[in-house]
């Protein structure tokens, strides 16, 4: 009973120390995926073809170790082997990243395993285990940022200012020009002005409410950049323009708090994957 527990516990100890971990390399380049992805990944394809495959290795990998911690050799080499098998597959589906992958170390894994001793297992399994973290080190951000995240380059906004319909990117310019004219009339004194600019800026702003759906389902993300804290900052902003001699203090501080949780906010979060398409996209324009 004992020696089992322990063997369990070595091979838990085992799989932590070879699965793939994200270990990032010091030097952080977010290449163009290879062409013959786009096969494996919708919309060529209906599935995510690589994906399952990735599930397929790593089940099979951590079969072994899970098999080896209860002592099911019998299953232990049949996930080794089959192992081997779709770590191959994988090689193929992908000829341009053929280098990632070390198939005399798997084949020697799998070897191993027929010993039945946990250490030479475990041993054999780094060198497997490192082939994994490195592509995922240097792929998984370009992948989701080609397959995973939608581009923000084919939606159109239409200004509910001047009606004209516009890209994304160049809304969000002129989103910037309109926040900028409140801030700067503002700061020379000019309130008329800056209340007036206040008006369009905030129908311009709240218009990306209805842009939300172009990429989500549900509702319930509507509370976030352009929810309560934003219509706060903005009811702020009026009062402050509204009195009769407005409080500079008060009105930055809302201003500050827009700039937070409207723009900033949203930016961290989807704007990081833009921008690495937009230089791809540039890429490829300067290739034509
Ligand atoms: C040649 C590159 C490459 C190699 C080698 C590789 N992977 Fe991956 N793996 C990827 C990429 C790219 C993704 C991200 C896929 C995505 O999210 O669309 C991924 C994702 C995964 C995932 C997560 C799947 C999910 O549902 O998000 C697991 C688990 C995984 N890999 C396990 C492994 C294991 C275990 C090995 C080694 C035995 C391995 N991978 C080797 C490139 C690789
Ligand atoms: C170009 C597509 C796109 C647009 C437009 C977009 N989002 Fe997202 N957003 C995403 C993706 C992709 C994620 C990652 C997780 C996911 O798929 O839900 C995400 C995540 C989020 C999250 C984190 C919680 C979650 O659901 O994962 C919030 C909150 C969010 N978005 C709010 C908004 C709001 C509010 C708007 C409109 C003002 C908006 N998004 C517009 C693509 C988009
Ligand atoms: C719903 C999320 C969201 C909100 C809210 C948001 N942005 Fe953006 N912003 C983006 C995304 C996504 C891009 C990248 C667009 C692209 O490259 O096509 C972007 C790009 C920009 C750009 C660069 C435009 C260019 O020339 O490519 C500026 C400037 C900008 N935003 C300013 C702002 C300001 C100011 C606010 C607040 C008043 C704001 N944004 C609110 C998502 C958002």
């Amino acid at each position: 009973m004992k020696g089992h527990y322990k063997l369990a516990l070595t091979a838990l100890l085992i799989l932590l120390a070879v699965l793939p971990v994200q270990s990032f390399a010091k030097d952080m380049v977010a290449k163009e995926p290879p062409k013959s992805l786009d096969k494996l990944y919708p919309p060529v394809n209906k599935e995510q073809k690589w994906v399952q495959q990735m599930h397929k290795i790593s089940g099979h990998f951590g079969g072994v170790f899970v098999d080896m911690g209860e002592q099911d050799w019998e299953n232990a080499e049949k996930h080794a082997a089959r192992f081997v098998e779709s770590y191959k597959e994988a090689a193929d589906m992908v000829p341009e990243w053929k280098d990632y992958f070390d198939h005399e170390s798997a084949r020697k894994f799998a070897e191993e395993v027929k010993t039945r001793d946990a250490a030479r297992i475990g041993k054999a399994a780094g060198p497997v285990g490192k082939t994994c973290g490195k592509c995922h080190d240097d792929q998984y951000l370009s992948v989701w940022t080609r397959y995973h995240w939608p581009s923000a380059d084919k939606i159109a906004i239409t200004d509910p200012v001047d009606e004209k319909e516009l890209k994304y990117g160049k809304y969000m310019s002129l989103l910037s020009g309109a926040f900028k004219g409140v801030t700067v009339n503002f700061g020379e004194g000019q309130y008329d002005r800056a209340k007036k600019a206040l008006g369009g800026f905030k129908k311009r702003f709240m218009e990306l409410k209805s842009v939300c759906s172009k990429c989500h389902t549900g509702d319930a993300v509507k509370q976030f950049y352009v929810g309560e804290a934003s219509a706060q900052a903005f009811d702020g902003m009026e009062a402050e323009l509204n009195s009769p001699k407005p409080n500079p203090g008060n009105f930055w501080k809302h201003v500050g708090t827009l700039g937070y949780e409207g723009c900033k906010k949203c930016h961290l979060t989807h704007r990081a994957y833009a921008i690495v398409q937009e230089i791809w996209e540039e890429k490829e324009e300067a290739r034509k």
